[in-house]
């Protein structure tokens, strides 16, 4: 029986407080195995980097064995994700492999979303940071998480995808319950899933509504922002196949799920982790104040790399499969288990990568897995790219930065999110 099971088990017995309580334990596991499992992975690639646990768990630790699940999509799926996705909107490109679907649904979103918009979005961040971060300077101290990431990040889906949310806040909300329910809640707790099927349903209604708006608004020959919702609203009349509008909706509503609890949270950890290094703190802002944004983002991913936003990806197994076979590790995985690949693990493997305990500026970013590997990387690796660095810079080129006193100063969570992390200006 696995933790969750045990867990869940005991709450049986609790009445109708139980569903409460076993999402308060399992959100607490997540959190301790989180900030547990840099240590932990150690141990793994030393004595034990292939991890079989009972229920038809597997963990992978060493690099290599990490880029052959991610690597493989026919022995190591997508799955798990598949079924939740379609519950929460329709099928969308992470919850299948390498299918007519996954193909025609990324070349349209890359038709939309572009390389040479790229620069504007990370204009558009740092100046919306700048105004944020402004906003707070007479009192001294910012919440990176509620007044600095999440108003940002909505900013920049209103301007790039043609898509706000009702307000920042509720647009936030809806993203982080159907993230927790795709990507977190793999003990399918009720609570959890409820709440993102509700929150989807008032998501899709919301999402129709700015459709429709803007398609009257194109037959109508008014003007239109060059967005990416006009965009693929033009390809559609241009007779895209299967582009239709519920086709649209839910290609939305899955990057944004994607968007803003990874942005806001990886952020989150960044400014976390700096400011538990008081040199590279150091060495981040100088860049910023010189306008370095080249060596803000270089600070900023590897930050990323001691604290990133996920620290393992699941994959399930459809068939019997062995795992670094011809080594003196391999492993056999039976059919319907799940994997685990611990990209966490990955980027600190002295095998793979070099003096991965240093915090370095100058690596290469093949060193890098905090976007997945394979198939699946992430989509929108290239727009964080732009906008994260920038939103670093408007927060970084202003005066040293310190954690606010008491427990706001530290990272707190809000289930398994990072829900606040409050930093003052040292003038
Ligand atoms: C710091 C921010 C982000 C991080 C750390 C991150 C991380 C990841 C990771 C690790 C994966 C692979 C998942 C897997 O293999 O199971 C992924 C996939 C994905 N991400 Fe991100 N992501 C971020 C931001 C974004 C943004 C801004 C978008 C949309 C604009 C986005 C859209 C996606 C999509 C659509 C996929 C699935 C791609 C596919 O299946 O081909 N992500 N992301």
């Amino acid at each position: 029986m696995g933790i969750v099971d045990e867990i869940k088990e005991a709450a049986e017995k609790l009445g109708d407080q139980k569903d409460k309580l076993t999402e308060k334990v399992s959100d607490l596991a997540g959190v301790l195995a989180d900030r547990g499992s840099a240590e932990g992975f150690e141990i793994m690639r030393k004595t034990d980097p292939i991890l079989s646990l009972p229920g038809g768990v597997t963990i992978v630790a060493l690099h290599e064995d990490v880029v052959e699940v991610l690597g493989d999509p026919a022995r190591f799926t997508a799955d798990l994700y598949g079924p939740k996705m379609e519950a929460v909107t329709g099928p969308f490109i992470l919850g299948v492999d390498d299918v007519p679907l996954y193909h025609h649904d990324h070349a349209a979103m890359d038709r939309a979303v572009t390389r040479e918009d790229l620069p504007l979005l990370a204009q558009r961040m740092y100046e919306t940071a700048q105004r944020l971060v402004a906003a707070r300077r007479d009192d001294g101290e910012i919440d990176v998480v509620s007044e600095l990431a999440d108003p940002a990040i909505d900013s920049g889906i209103d301007a790039y995808f043609g898509t706000p949310g009702p307000d920042p806040a509720t647009h936030a909300r809806w993203a982080r319950n159907v993230f927790h329910e795709l990507f977190i809640n793999v003990g399918n707790l009720p609570p959890v899933r409820e709440r993102a099927l509700a929150d989807a349903a008032r998501w899709r209604v919301h999402l129709d509504g700015l459709i429709d708006a803007r398609k009257r608004r194109l037959e109508a020959g008014g003007d239109v922002p060059d967005d990416v919702l006009t965009r693929l609203l033009r390809f559609q009349s241009e007779g895209e196949p299967n582009l239709h509008d519920v086709a649209i909706r839910h290609n939305l509503l899955g990057m944004i799920t994607g968007w803003i609890p990874t942005i806001s949270n990886a952020f989150a950890r960044i400014v976390d982790e700096l400011l538990d290094r008081e040199d590279e703190l150091e060495g981040a802002q100088r860049a910023a104040r010189d306008g370095d944004r080249d060596l803000v983002a270089a600070y900023c991913f590897e930050a990323s790399r001691f604290n990133p936003q996920n620290f393992a990806l699941l994959r399930y197994v459809p068939a019997d499969t062995v795992i670094a076979q011809g080594t003196d590790r391999e492993t056999r995985v039976k059919a319907g288990s799940t994997v685990f690949a611990a990209t966490l693990s990955a980027m600190h493997d002295e095998r793979a990568i070099a003096r991965p305990d240093e915090f370095r500026t100058d690596r290469p970013w093949s060193d890098y897995m905090l976007f997945g590997h394979g198939m699946h990387t992430c989509y929108g690796q290239q727009i964080v790219r732009a906008q994260l660095p920038a939103m670093a810079h408007a927060l970084l080129e202003g005066p040293r930065l310190r954690r606010a006193r008491g427990g706001d100063g530290r990272l707190r969570f809000d289930g398994p999110f990072p829900g606040g992390l409050t930093v003052r200006f040292d003038d």
